[in-house]
């Protein structure tokens, strides 16, 4: 029984291996139409735990990151976007194609609880198409990029614009994130958004409403920065997180646009036989003097004339500059005679010092009696050191 069940867990194991590491979905789209692609984390989840749909109760909801790349390229391409916000949301990859061509997008999930990773390829084939003539972008201020992208908020703002343009045949060909156009990123507070472009396209000409946009009248109080409440009888959002800032609308008519220059022409790089090559005549010669006068000697003579003026500033105009030197001397000649006077003074006193010197620093001094002997007597080897005969206290006076 547990060698059977241990069978079913190595097979299970075996065969979501299999498919997980080769994930491959497959899109073809025409170029110049939004792509939107959405990167469940469940998906991956299934990935990392592929006994979690059997053994419900090991489901985990793991934080993961994604990166995304272009088959052996280190970026994505030009026109694909990748966004996801938080480690527990989805991630998007979004863009419009602008040529045909096919791109491998290589997706690595990255579980942040085991770093564990898995990859799933994406296969995109851009299809030729023709592009959609009237074009207008809108601008919704209370949304973010990643709150657009889910194909359902896609419709509801798909919705809006339609009645906009009293138009069903309508395709949405860029969102954009305001923070790719230079947009600012909003204070975190709630009720302030980073935006969104959104940016679609039609067969039909645009409606009454839309025209509205280009009239002066709406330019001007757009510009006195007027509310933005937009025209009349052409505000058609259900929801007011997708309604749109009218002053920010702008029309793109292609058809209008005068056809491309013919792209040049290239030869094959190899000069026609025959000719001969002939170099370009050089240019004529130039005269530089001017230049030189202007650049060298200008400055020089100017400096020179600084020179001067500083020189005679500082010797030739100085007042009484002789008698400031001698008064100068005489200070200093007082200076040295008052050193000279104090050091005399000082060697008079210390000459005749007429006052004896205390007591107590004289050598023999006898502090009952006040007796003391000189210092020259103290020096004789004639007095004893020791005078035992004549203290007081002694026991063996002499009667
Ligand atoms: C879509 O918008 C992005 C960002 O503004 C821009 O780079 C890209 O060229 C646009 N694509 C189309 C097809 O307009």
């Amino acid at each position: 029984m547990a060698g059977c069940g241990s069978l079913v867990f190595f097979l299970t194991v075996c065969v979501a291996s299999l498919f997980g590491a080769n994930a491959e979905s497959k899109f073809t789209i025409p170029v110049g139409s939004f792509f939107t692609y959405e990167l469940m984390r469940e998906t991956f989840q299934n990935d990392f735990e592929p006994l979690s749909k059997l053994y419900p109760g090991l489901w985990h909801d793991d934080p993961m990151i994604f990166k995304c790349n272009k088959q052996n390229f280190p970026d994505l391409p030009e026109w694909l976007r990748f966004t996801q916000r938080h480690p527990f949301d989805n991630g998007f990859l979004y863009g419009t194609p602008t040529s045909p061509g096919k791109s491998i997008i290589e997706i690595y999930a990255i579980n942040k609880r085991t770093y564990d990773t898995a990859r799933h390829l994406l296969v995109i084939k851009v299809v030729a198409e023709k592009i959609l003539p009237y074009q207008a972008e809108v601008f919704i201020k209370l949304r973010e990029i990643e709150k657009v992208l889910p194909s359902t908020v896609q419709t509801e703002i798909k919705r809006d614009l339609q009645k906009l343009w009293d138009t069903e045949a309508l395709e949405i060909v860029n969102i954009t994130n305001a923070l790719d156009r230079g947009g600012r990123v909003p204070l975190p507070i709630a009720g302030h958004f980073e935006g969104v472009y959104v940016k679609v396209g039609s067969e039909q000409n645009f409606s009454s409403c839309l025209l509205k946009v280009l009239t002066p009248e709406h330019q001007r109080q757009c510009a006195a920065g007027a509310k933005d409440k937009g025209p009349e009888g052409c505000n058609f959002c259900k929801i007011p997180s997708n309604c749109i800032t009218w002053c920010k609308t702008e029309l793109f008519d292609l058809t209008k646009q005068e056809p491309e220059p013919p792209a040049p022409t290239m030869g094959s790089g190899i000069l026609e036989p025959g000719d001969d090559y002939n170099p370009v005549e050089s240019p004529p010669n130039r005269d530089y003097f001017p230049d030189y006068i202007v650049t060298v000697i200008v400055p020089l003579i100017l400096a020179i004339i600084l020179c001067l003026l500083l020189a005679y500033i500082m010797f030739g105009r100085r007042e009484g500059v002789e008698k400031r030197n001698a008064r100068t001397n005489q200070i200093q000649l007082y200076h040295h005679h008052t050193i000279h006077g104090n050091t005399d003074e000082l060697r008079n006193m210390a000459g005749n010092r007429g006052v004896p010197a205390p007591l107590s620093t004289l050598p023999m001094f006898n502090s009952r009696t006040g007796e003391r002997s000189s210092p020259l007597q103290s020096d004789s080897p004639s007095i004893p050191l020791i005078l035992a005969q004549h203290d007081p206290y002694s026991d063996t006076l002499p009667r």
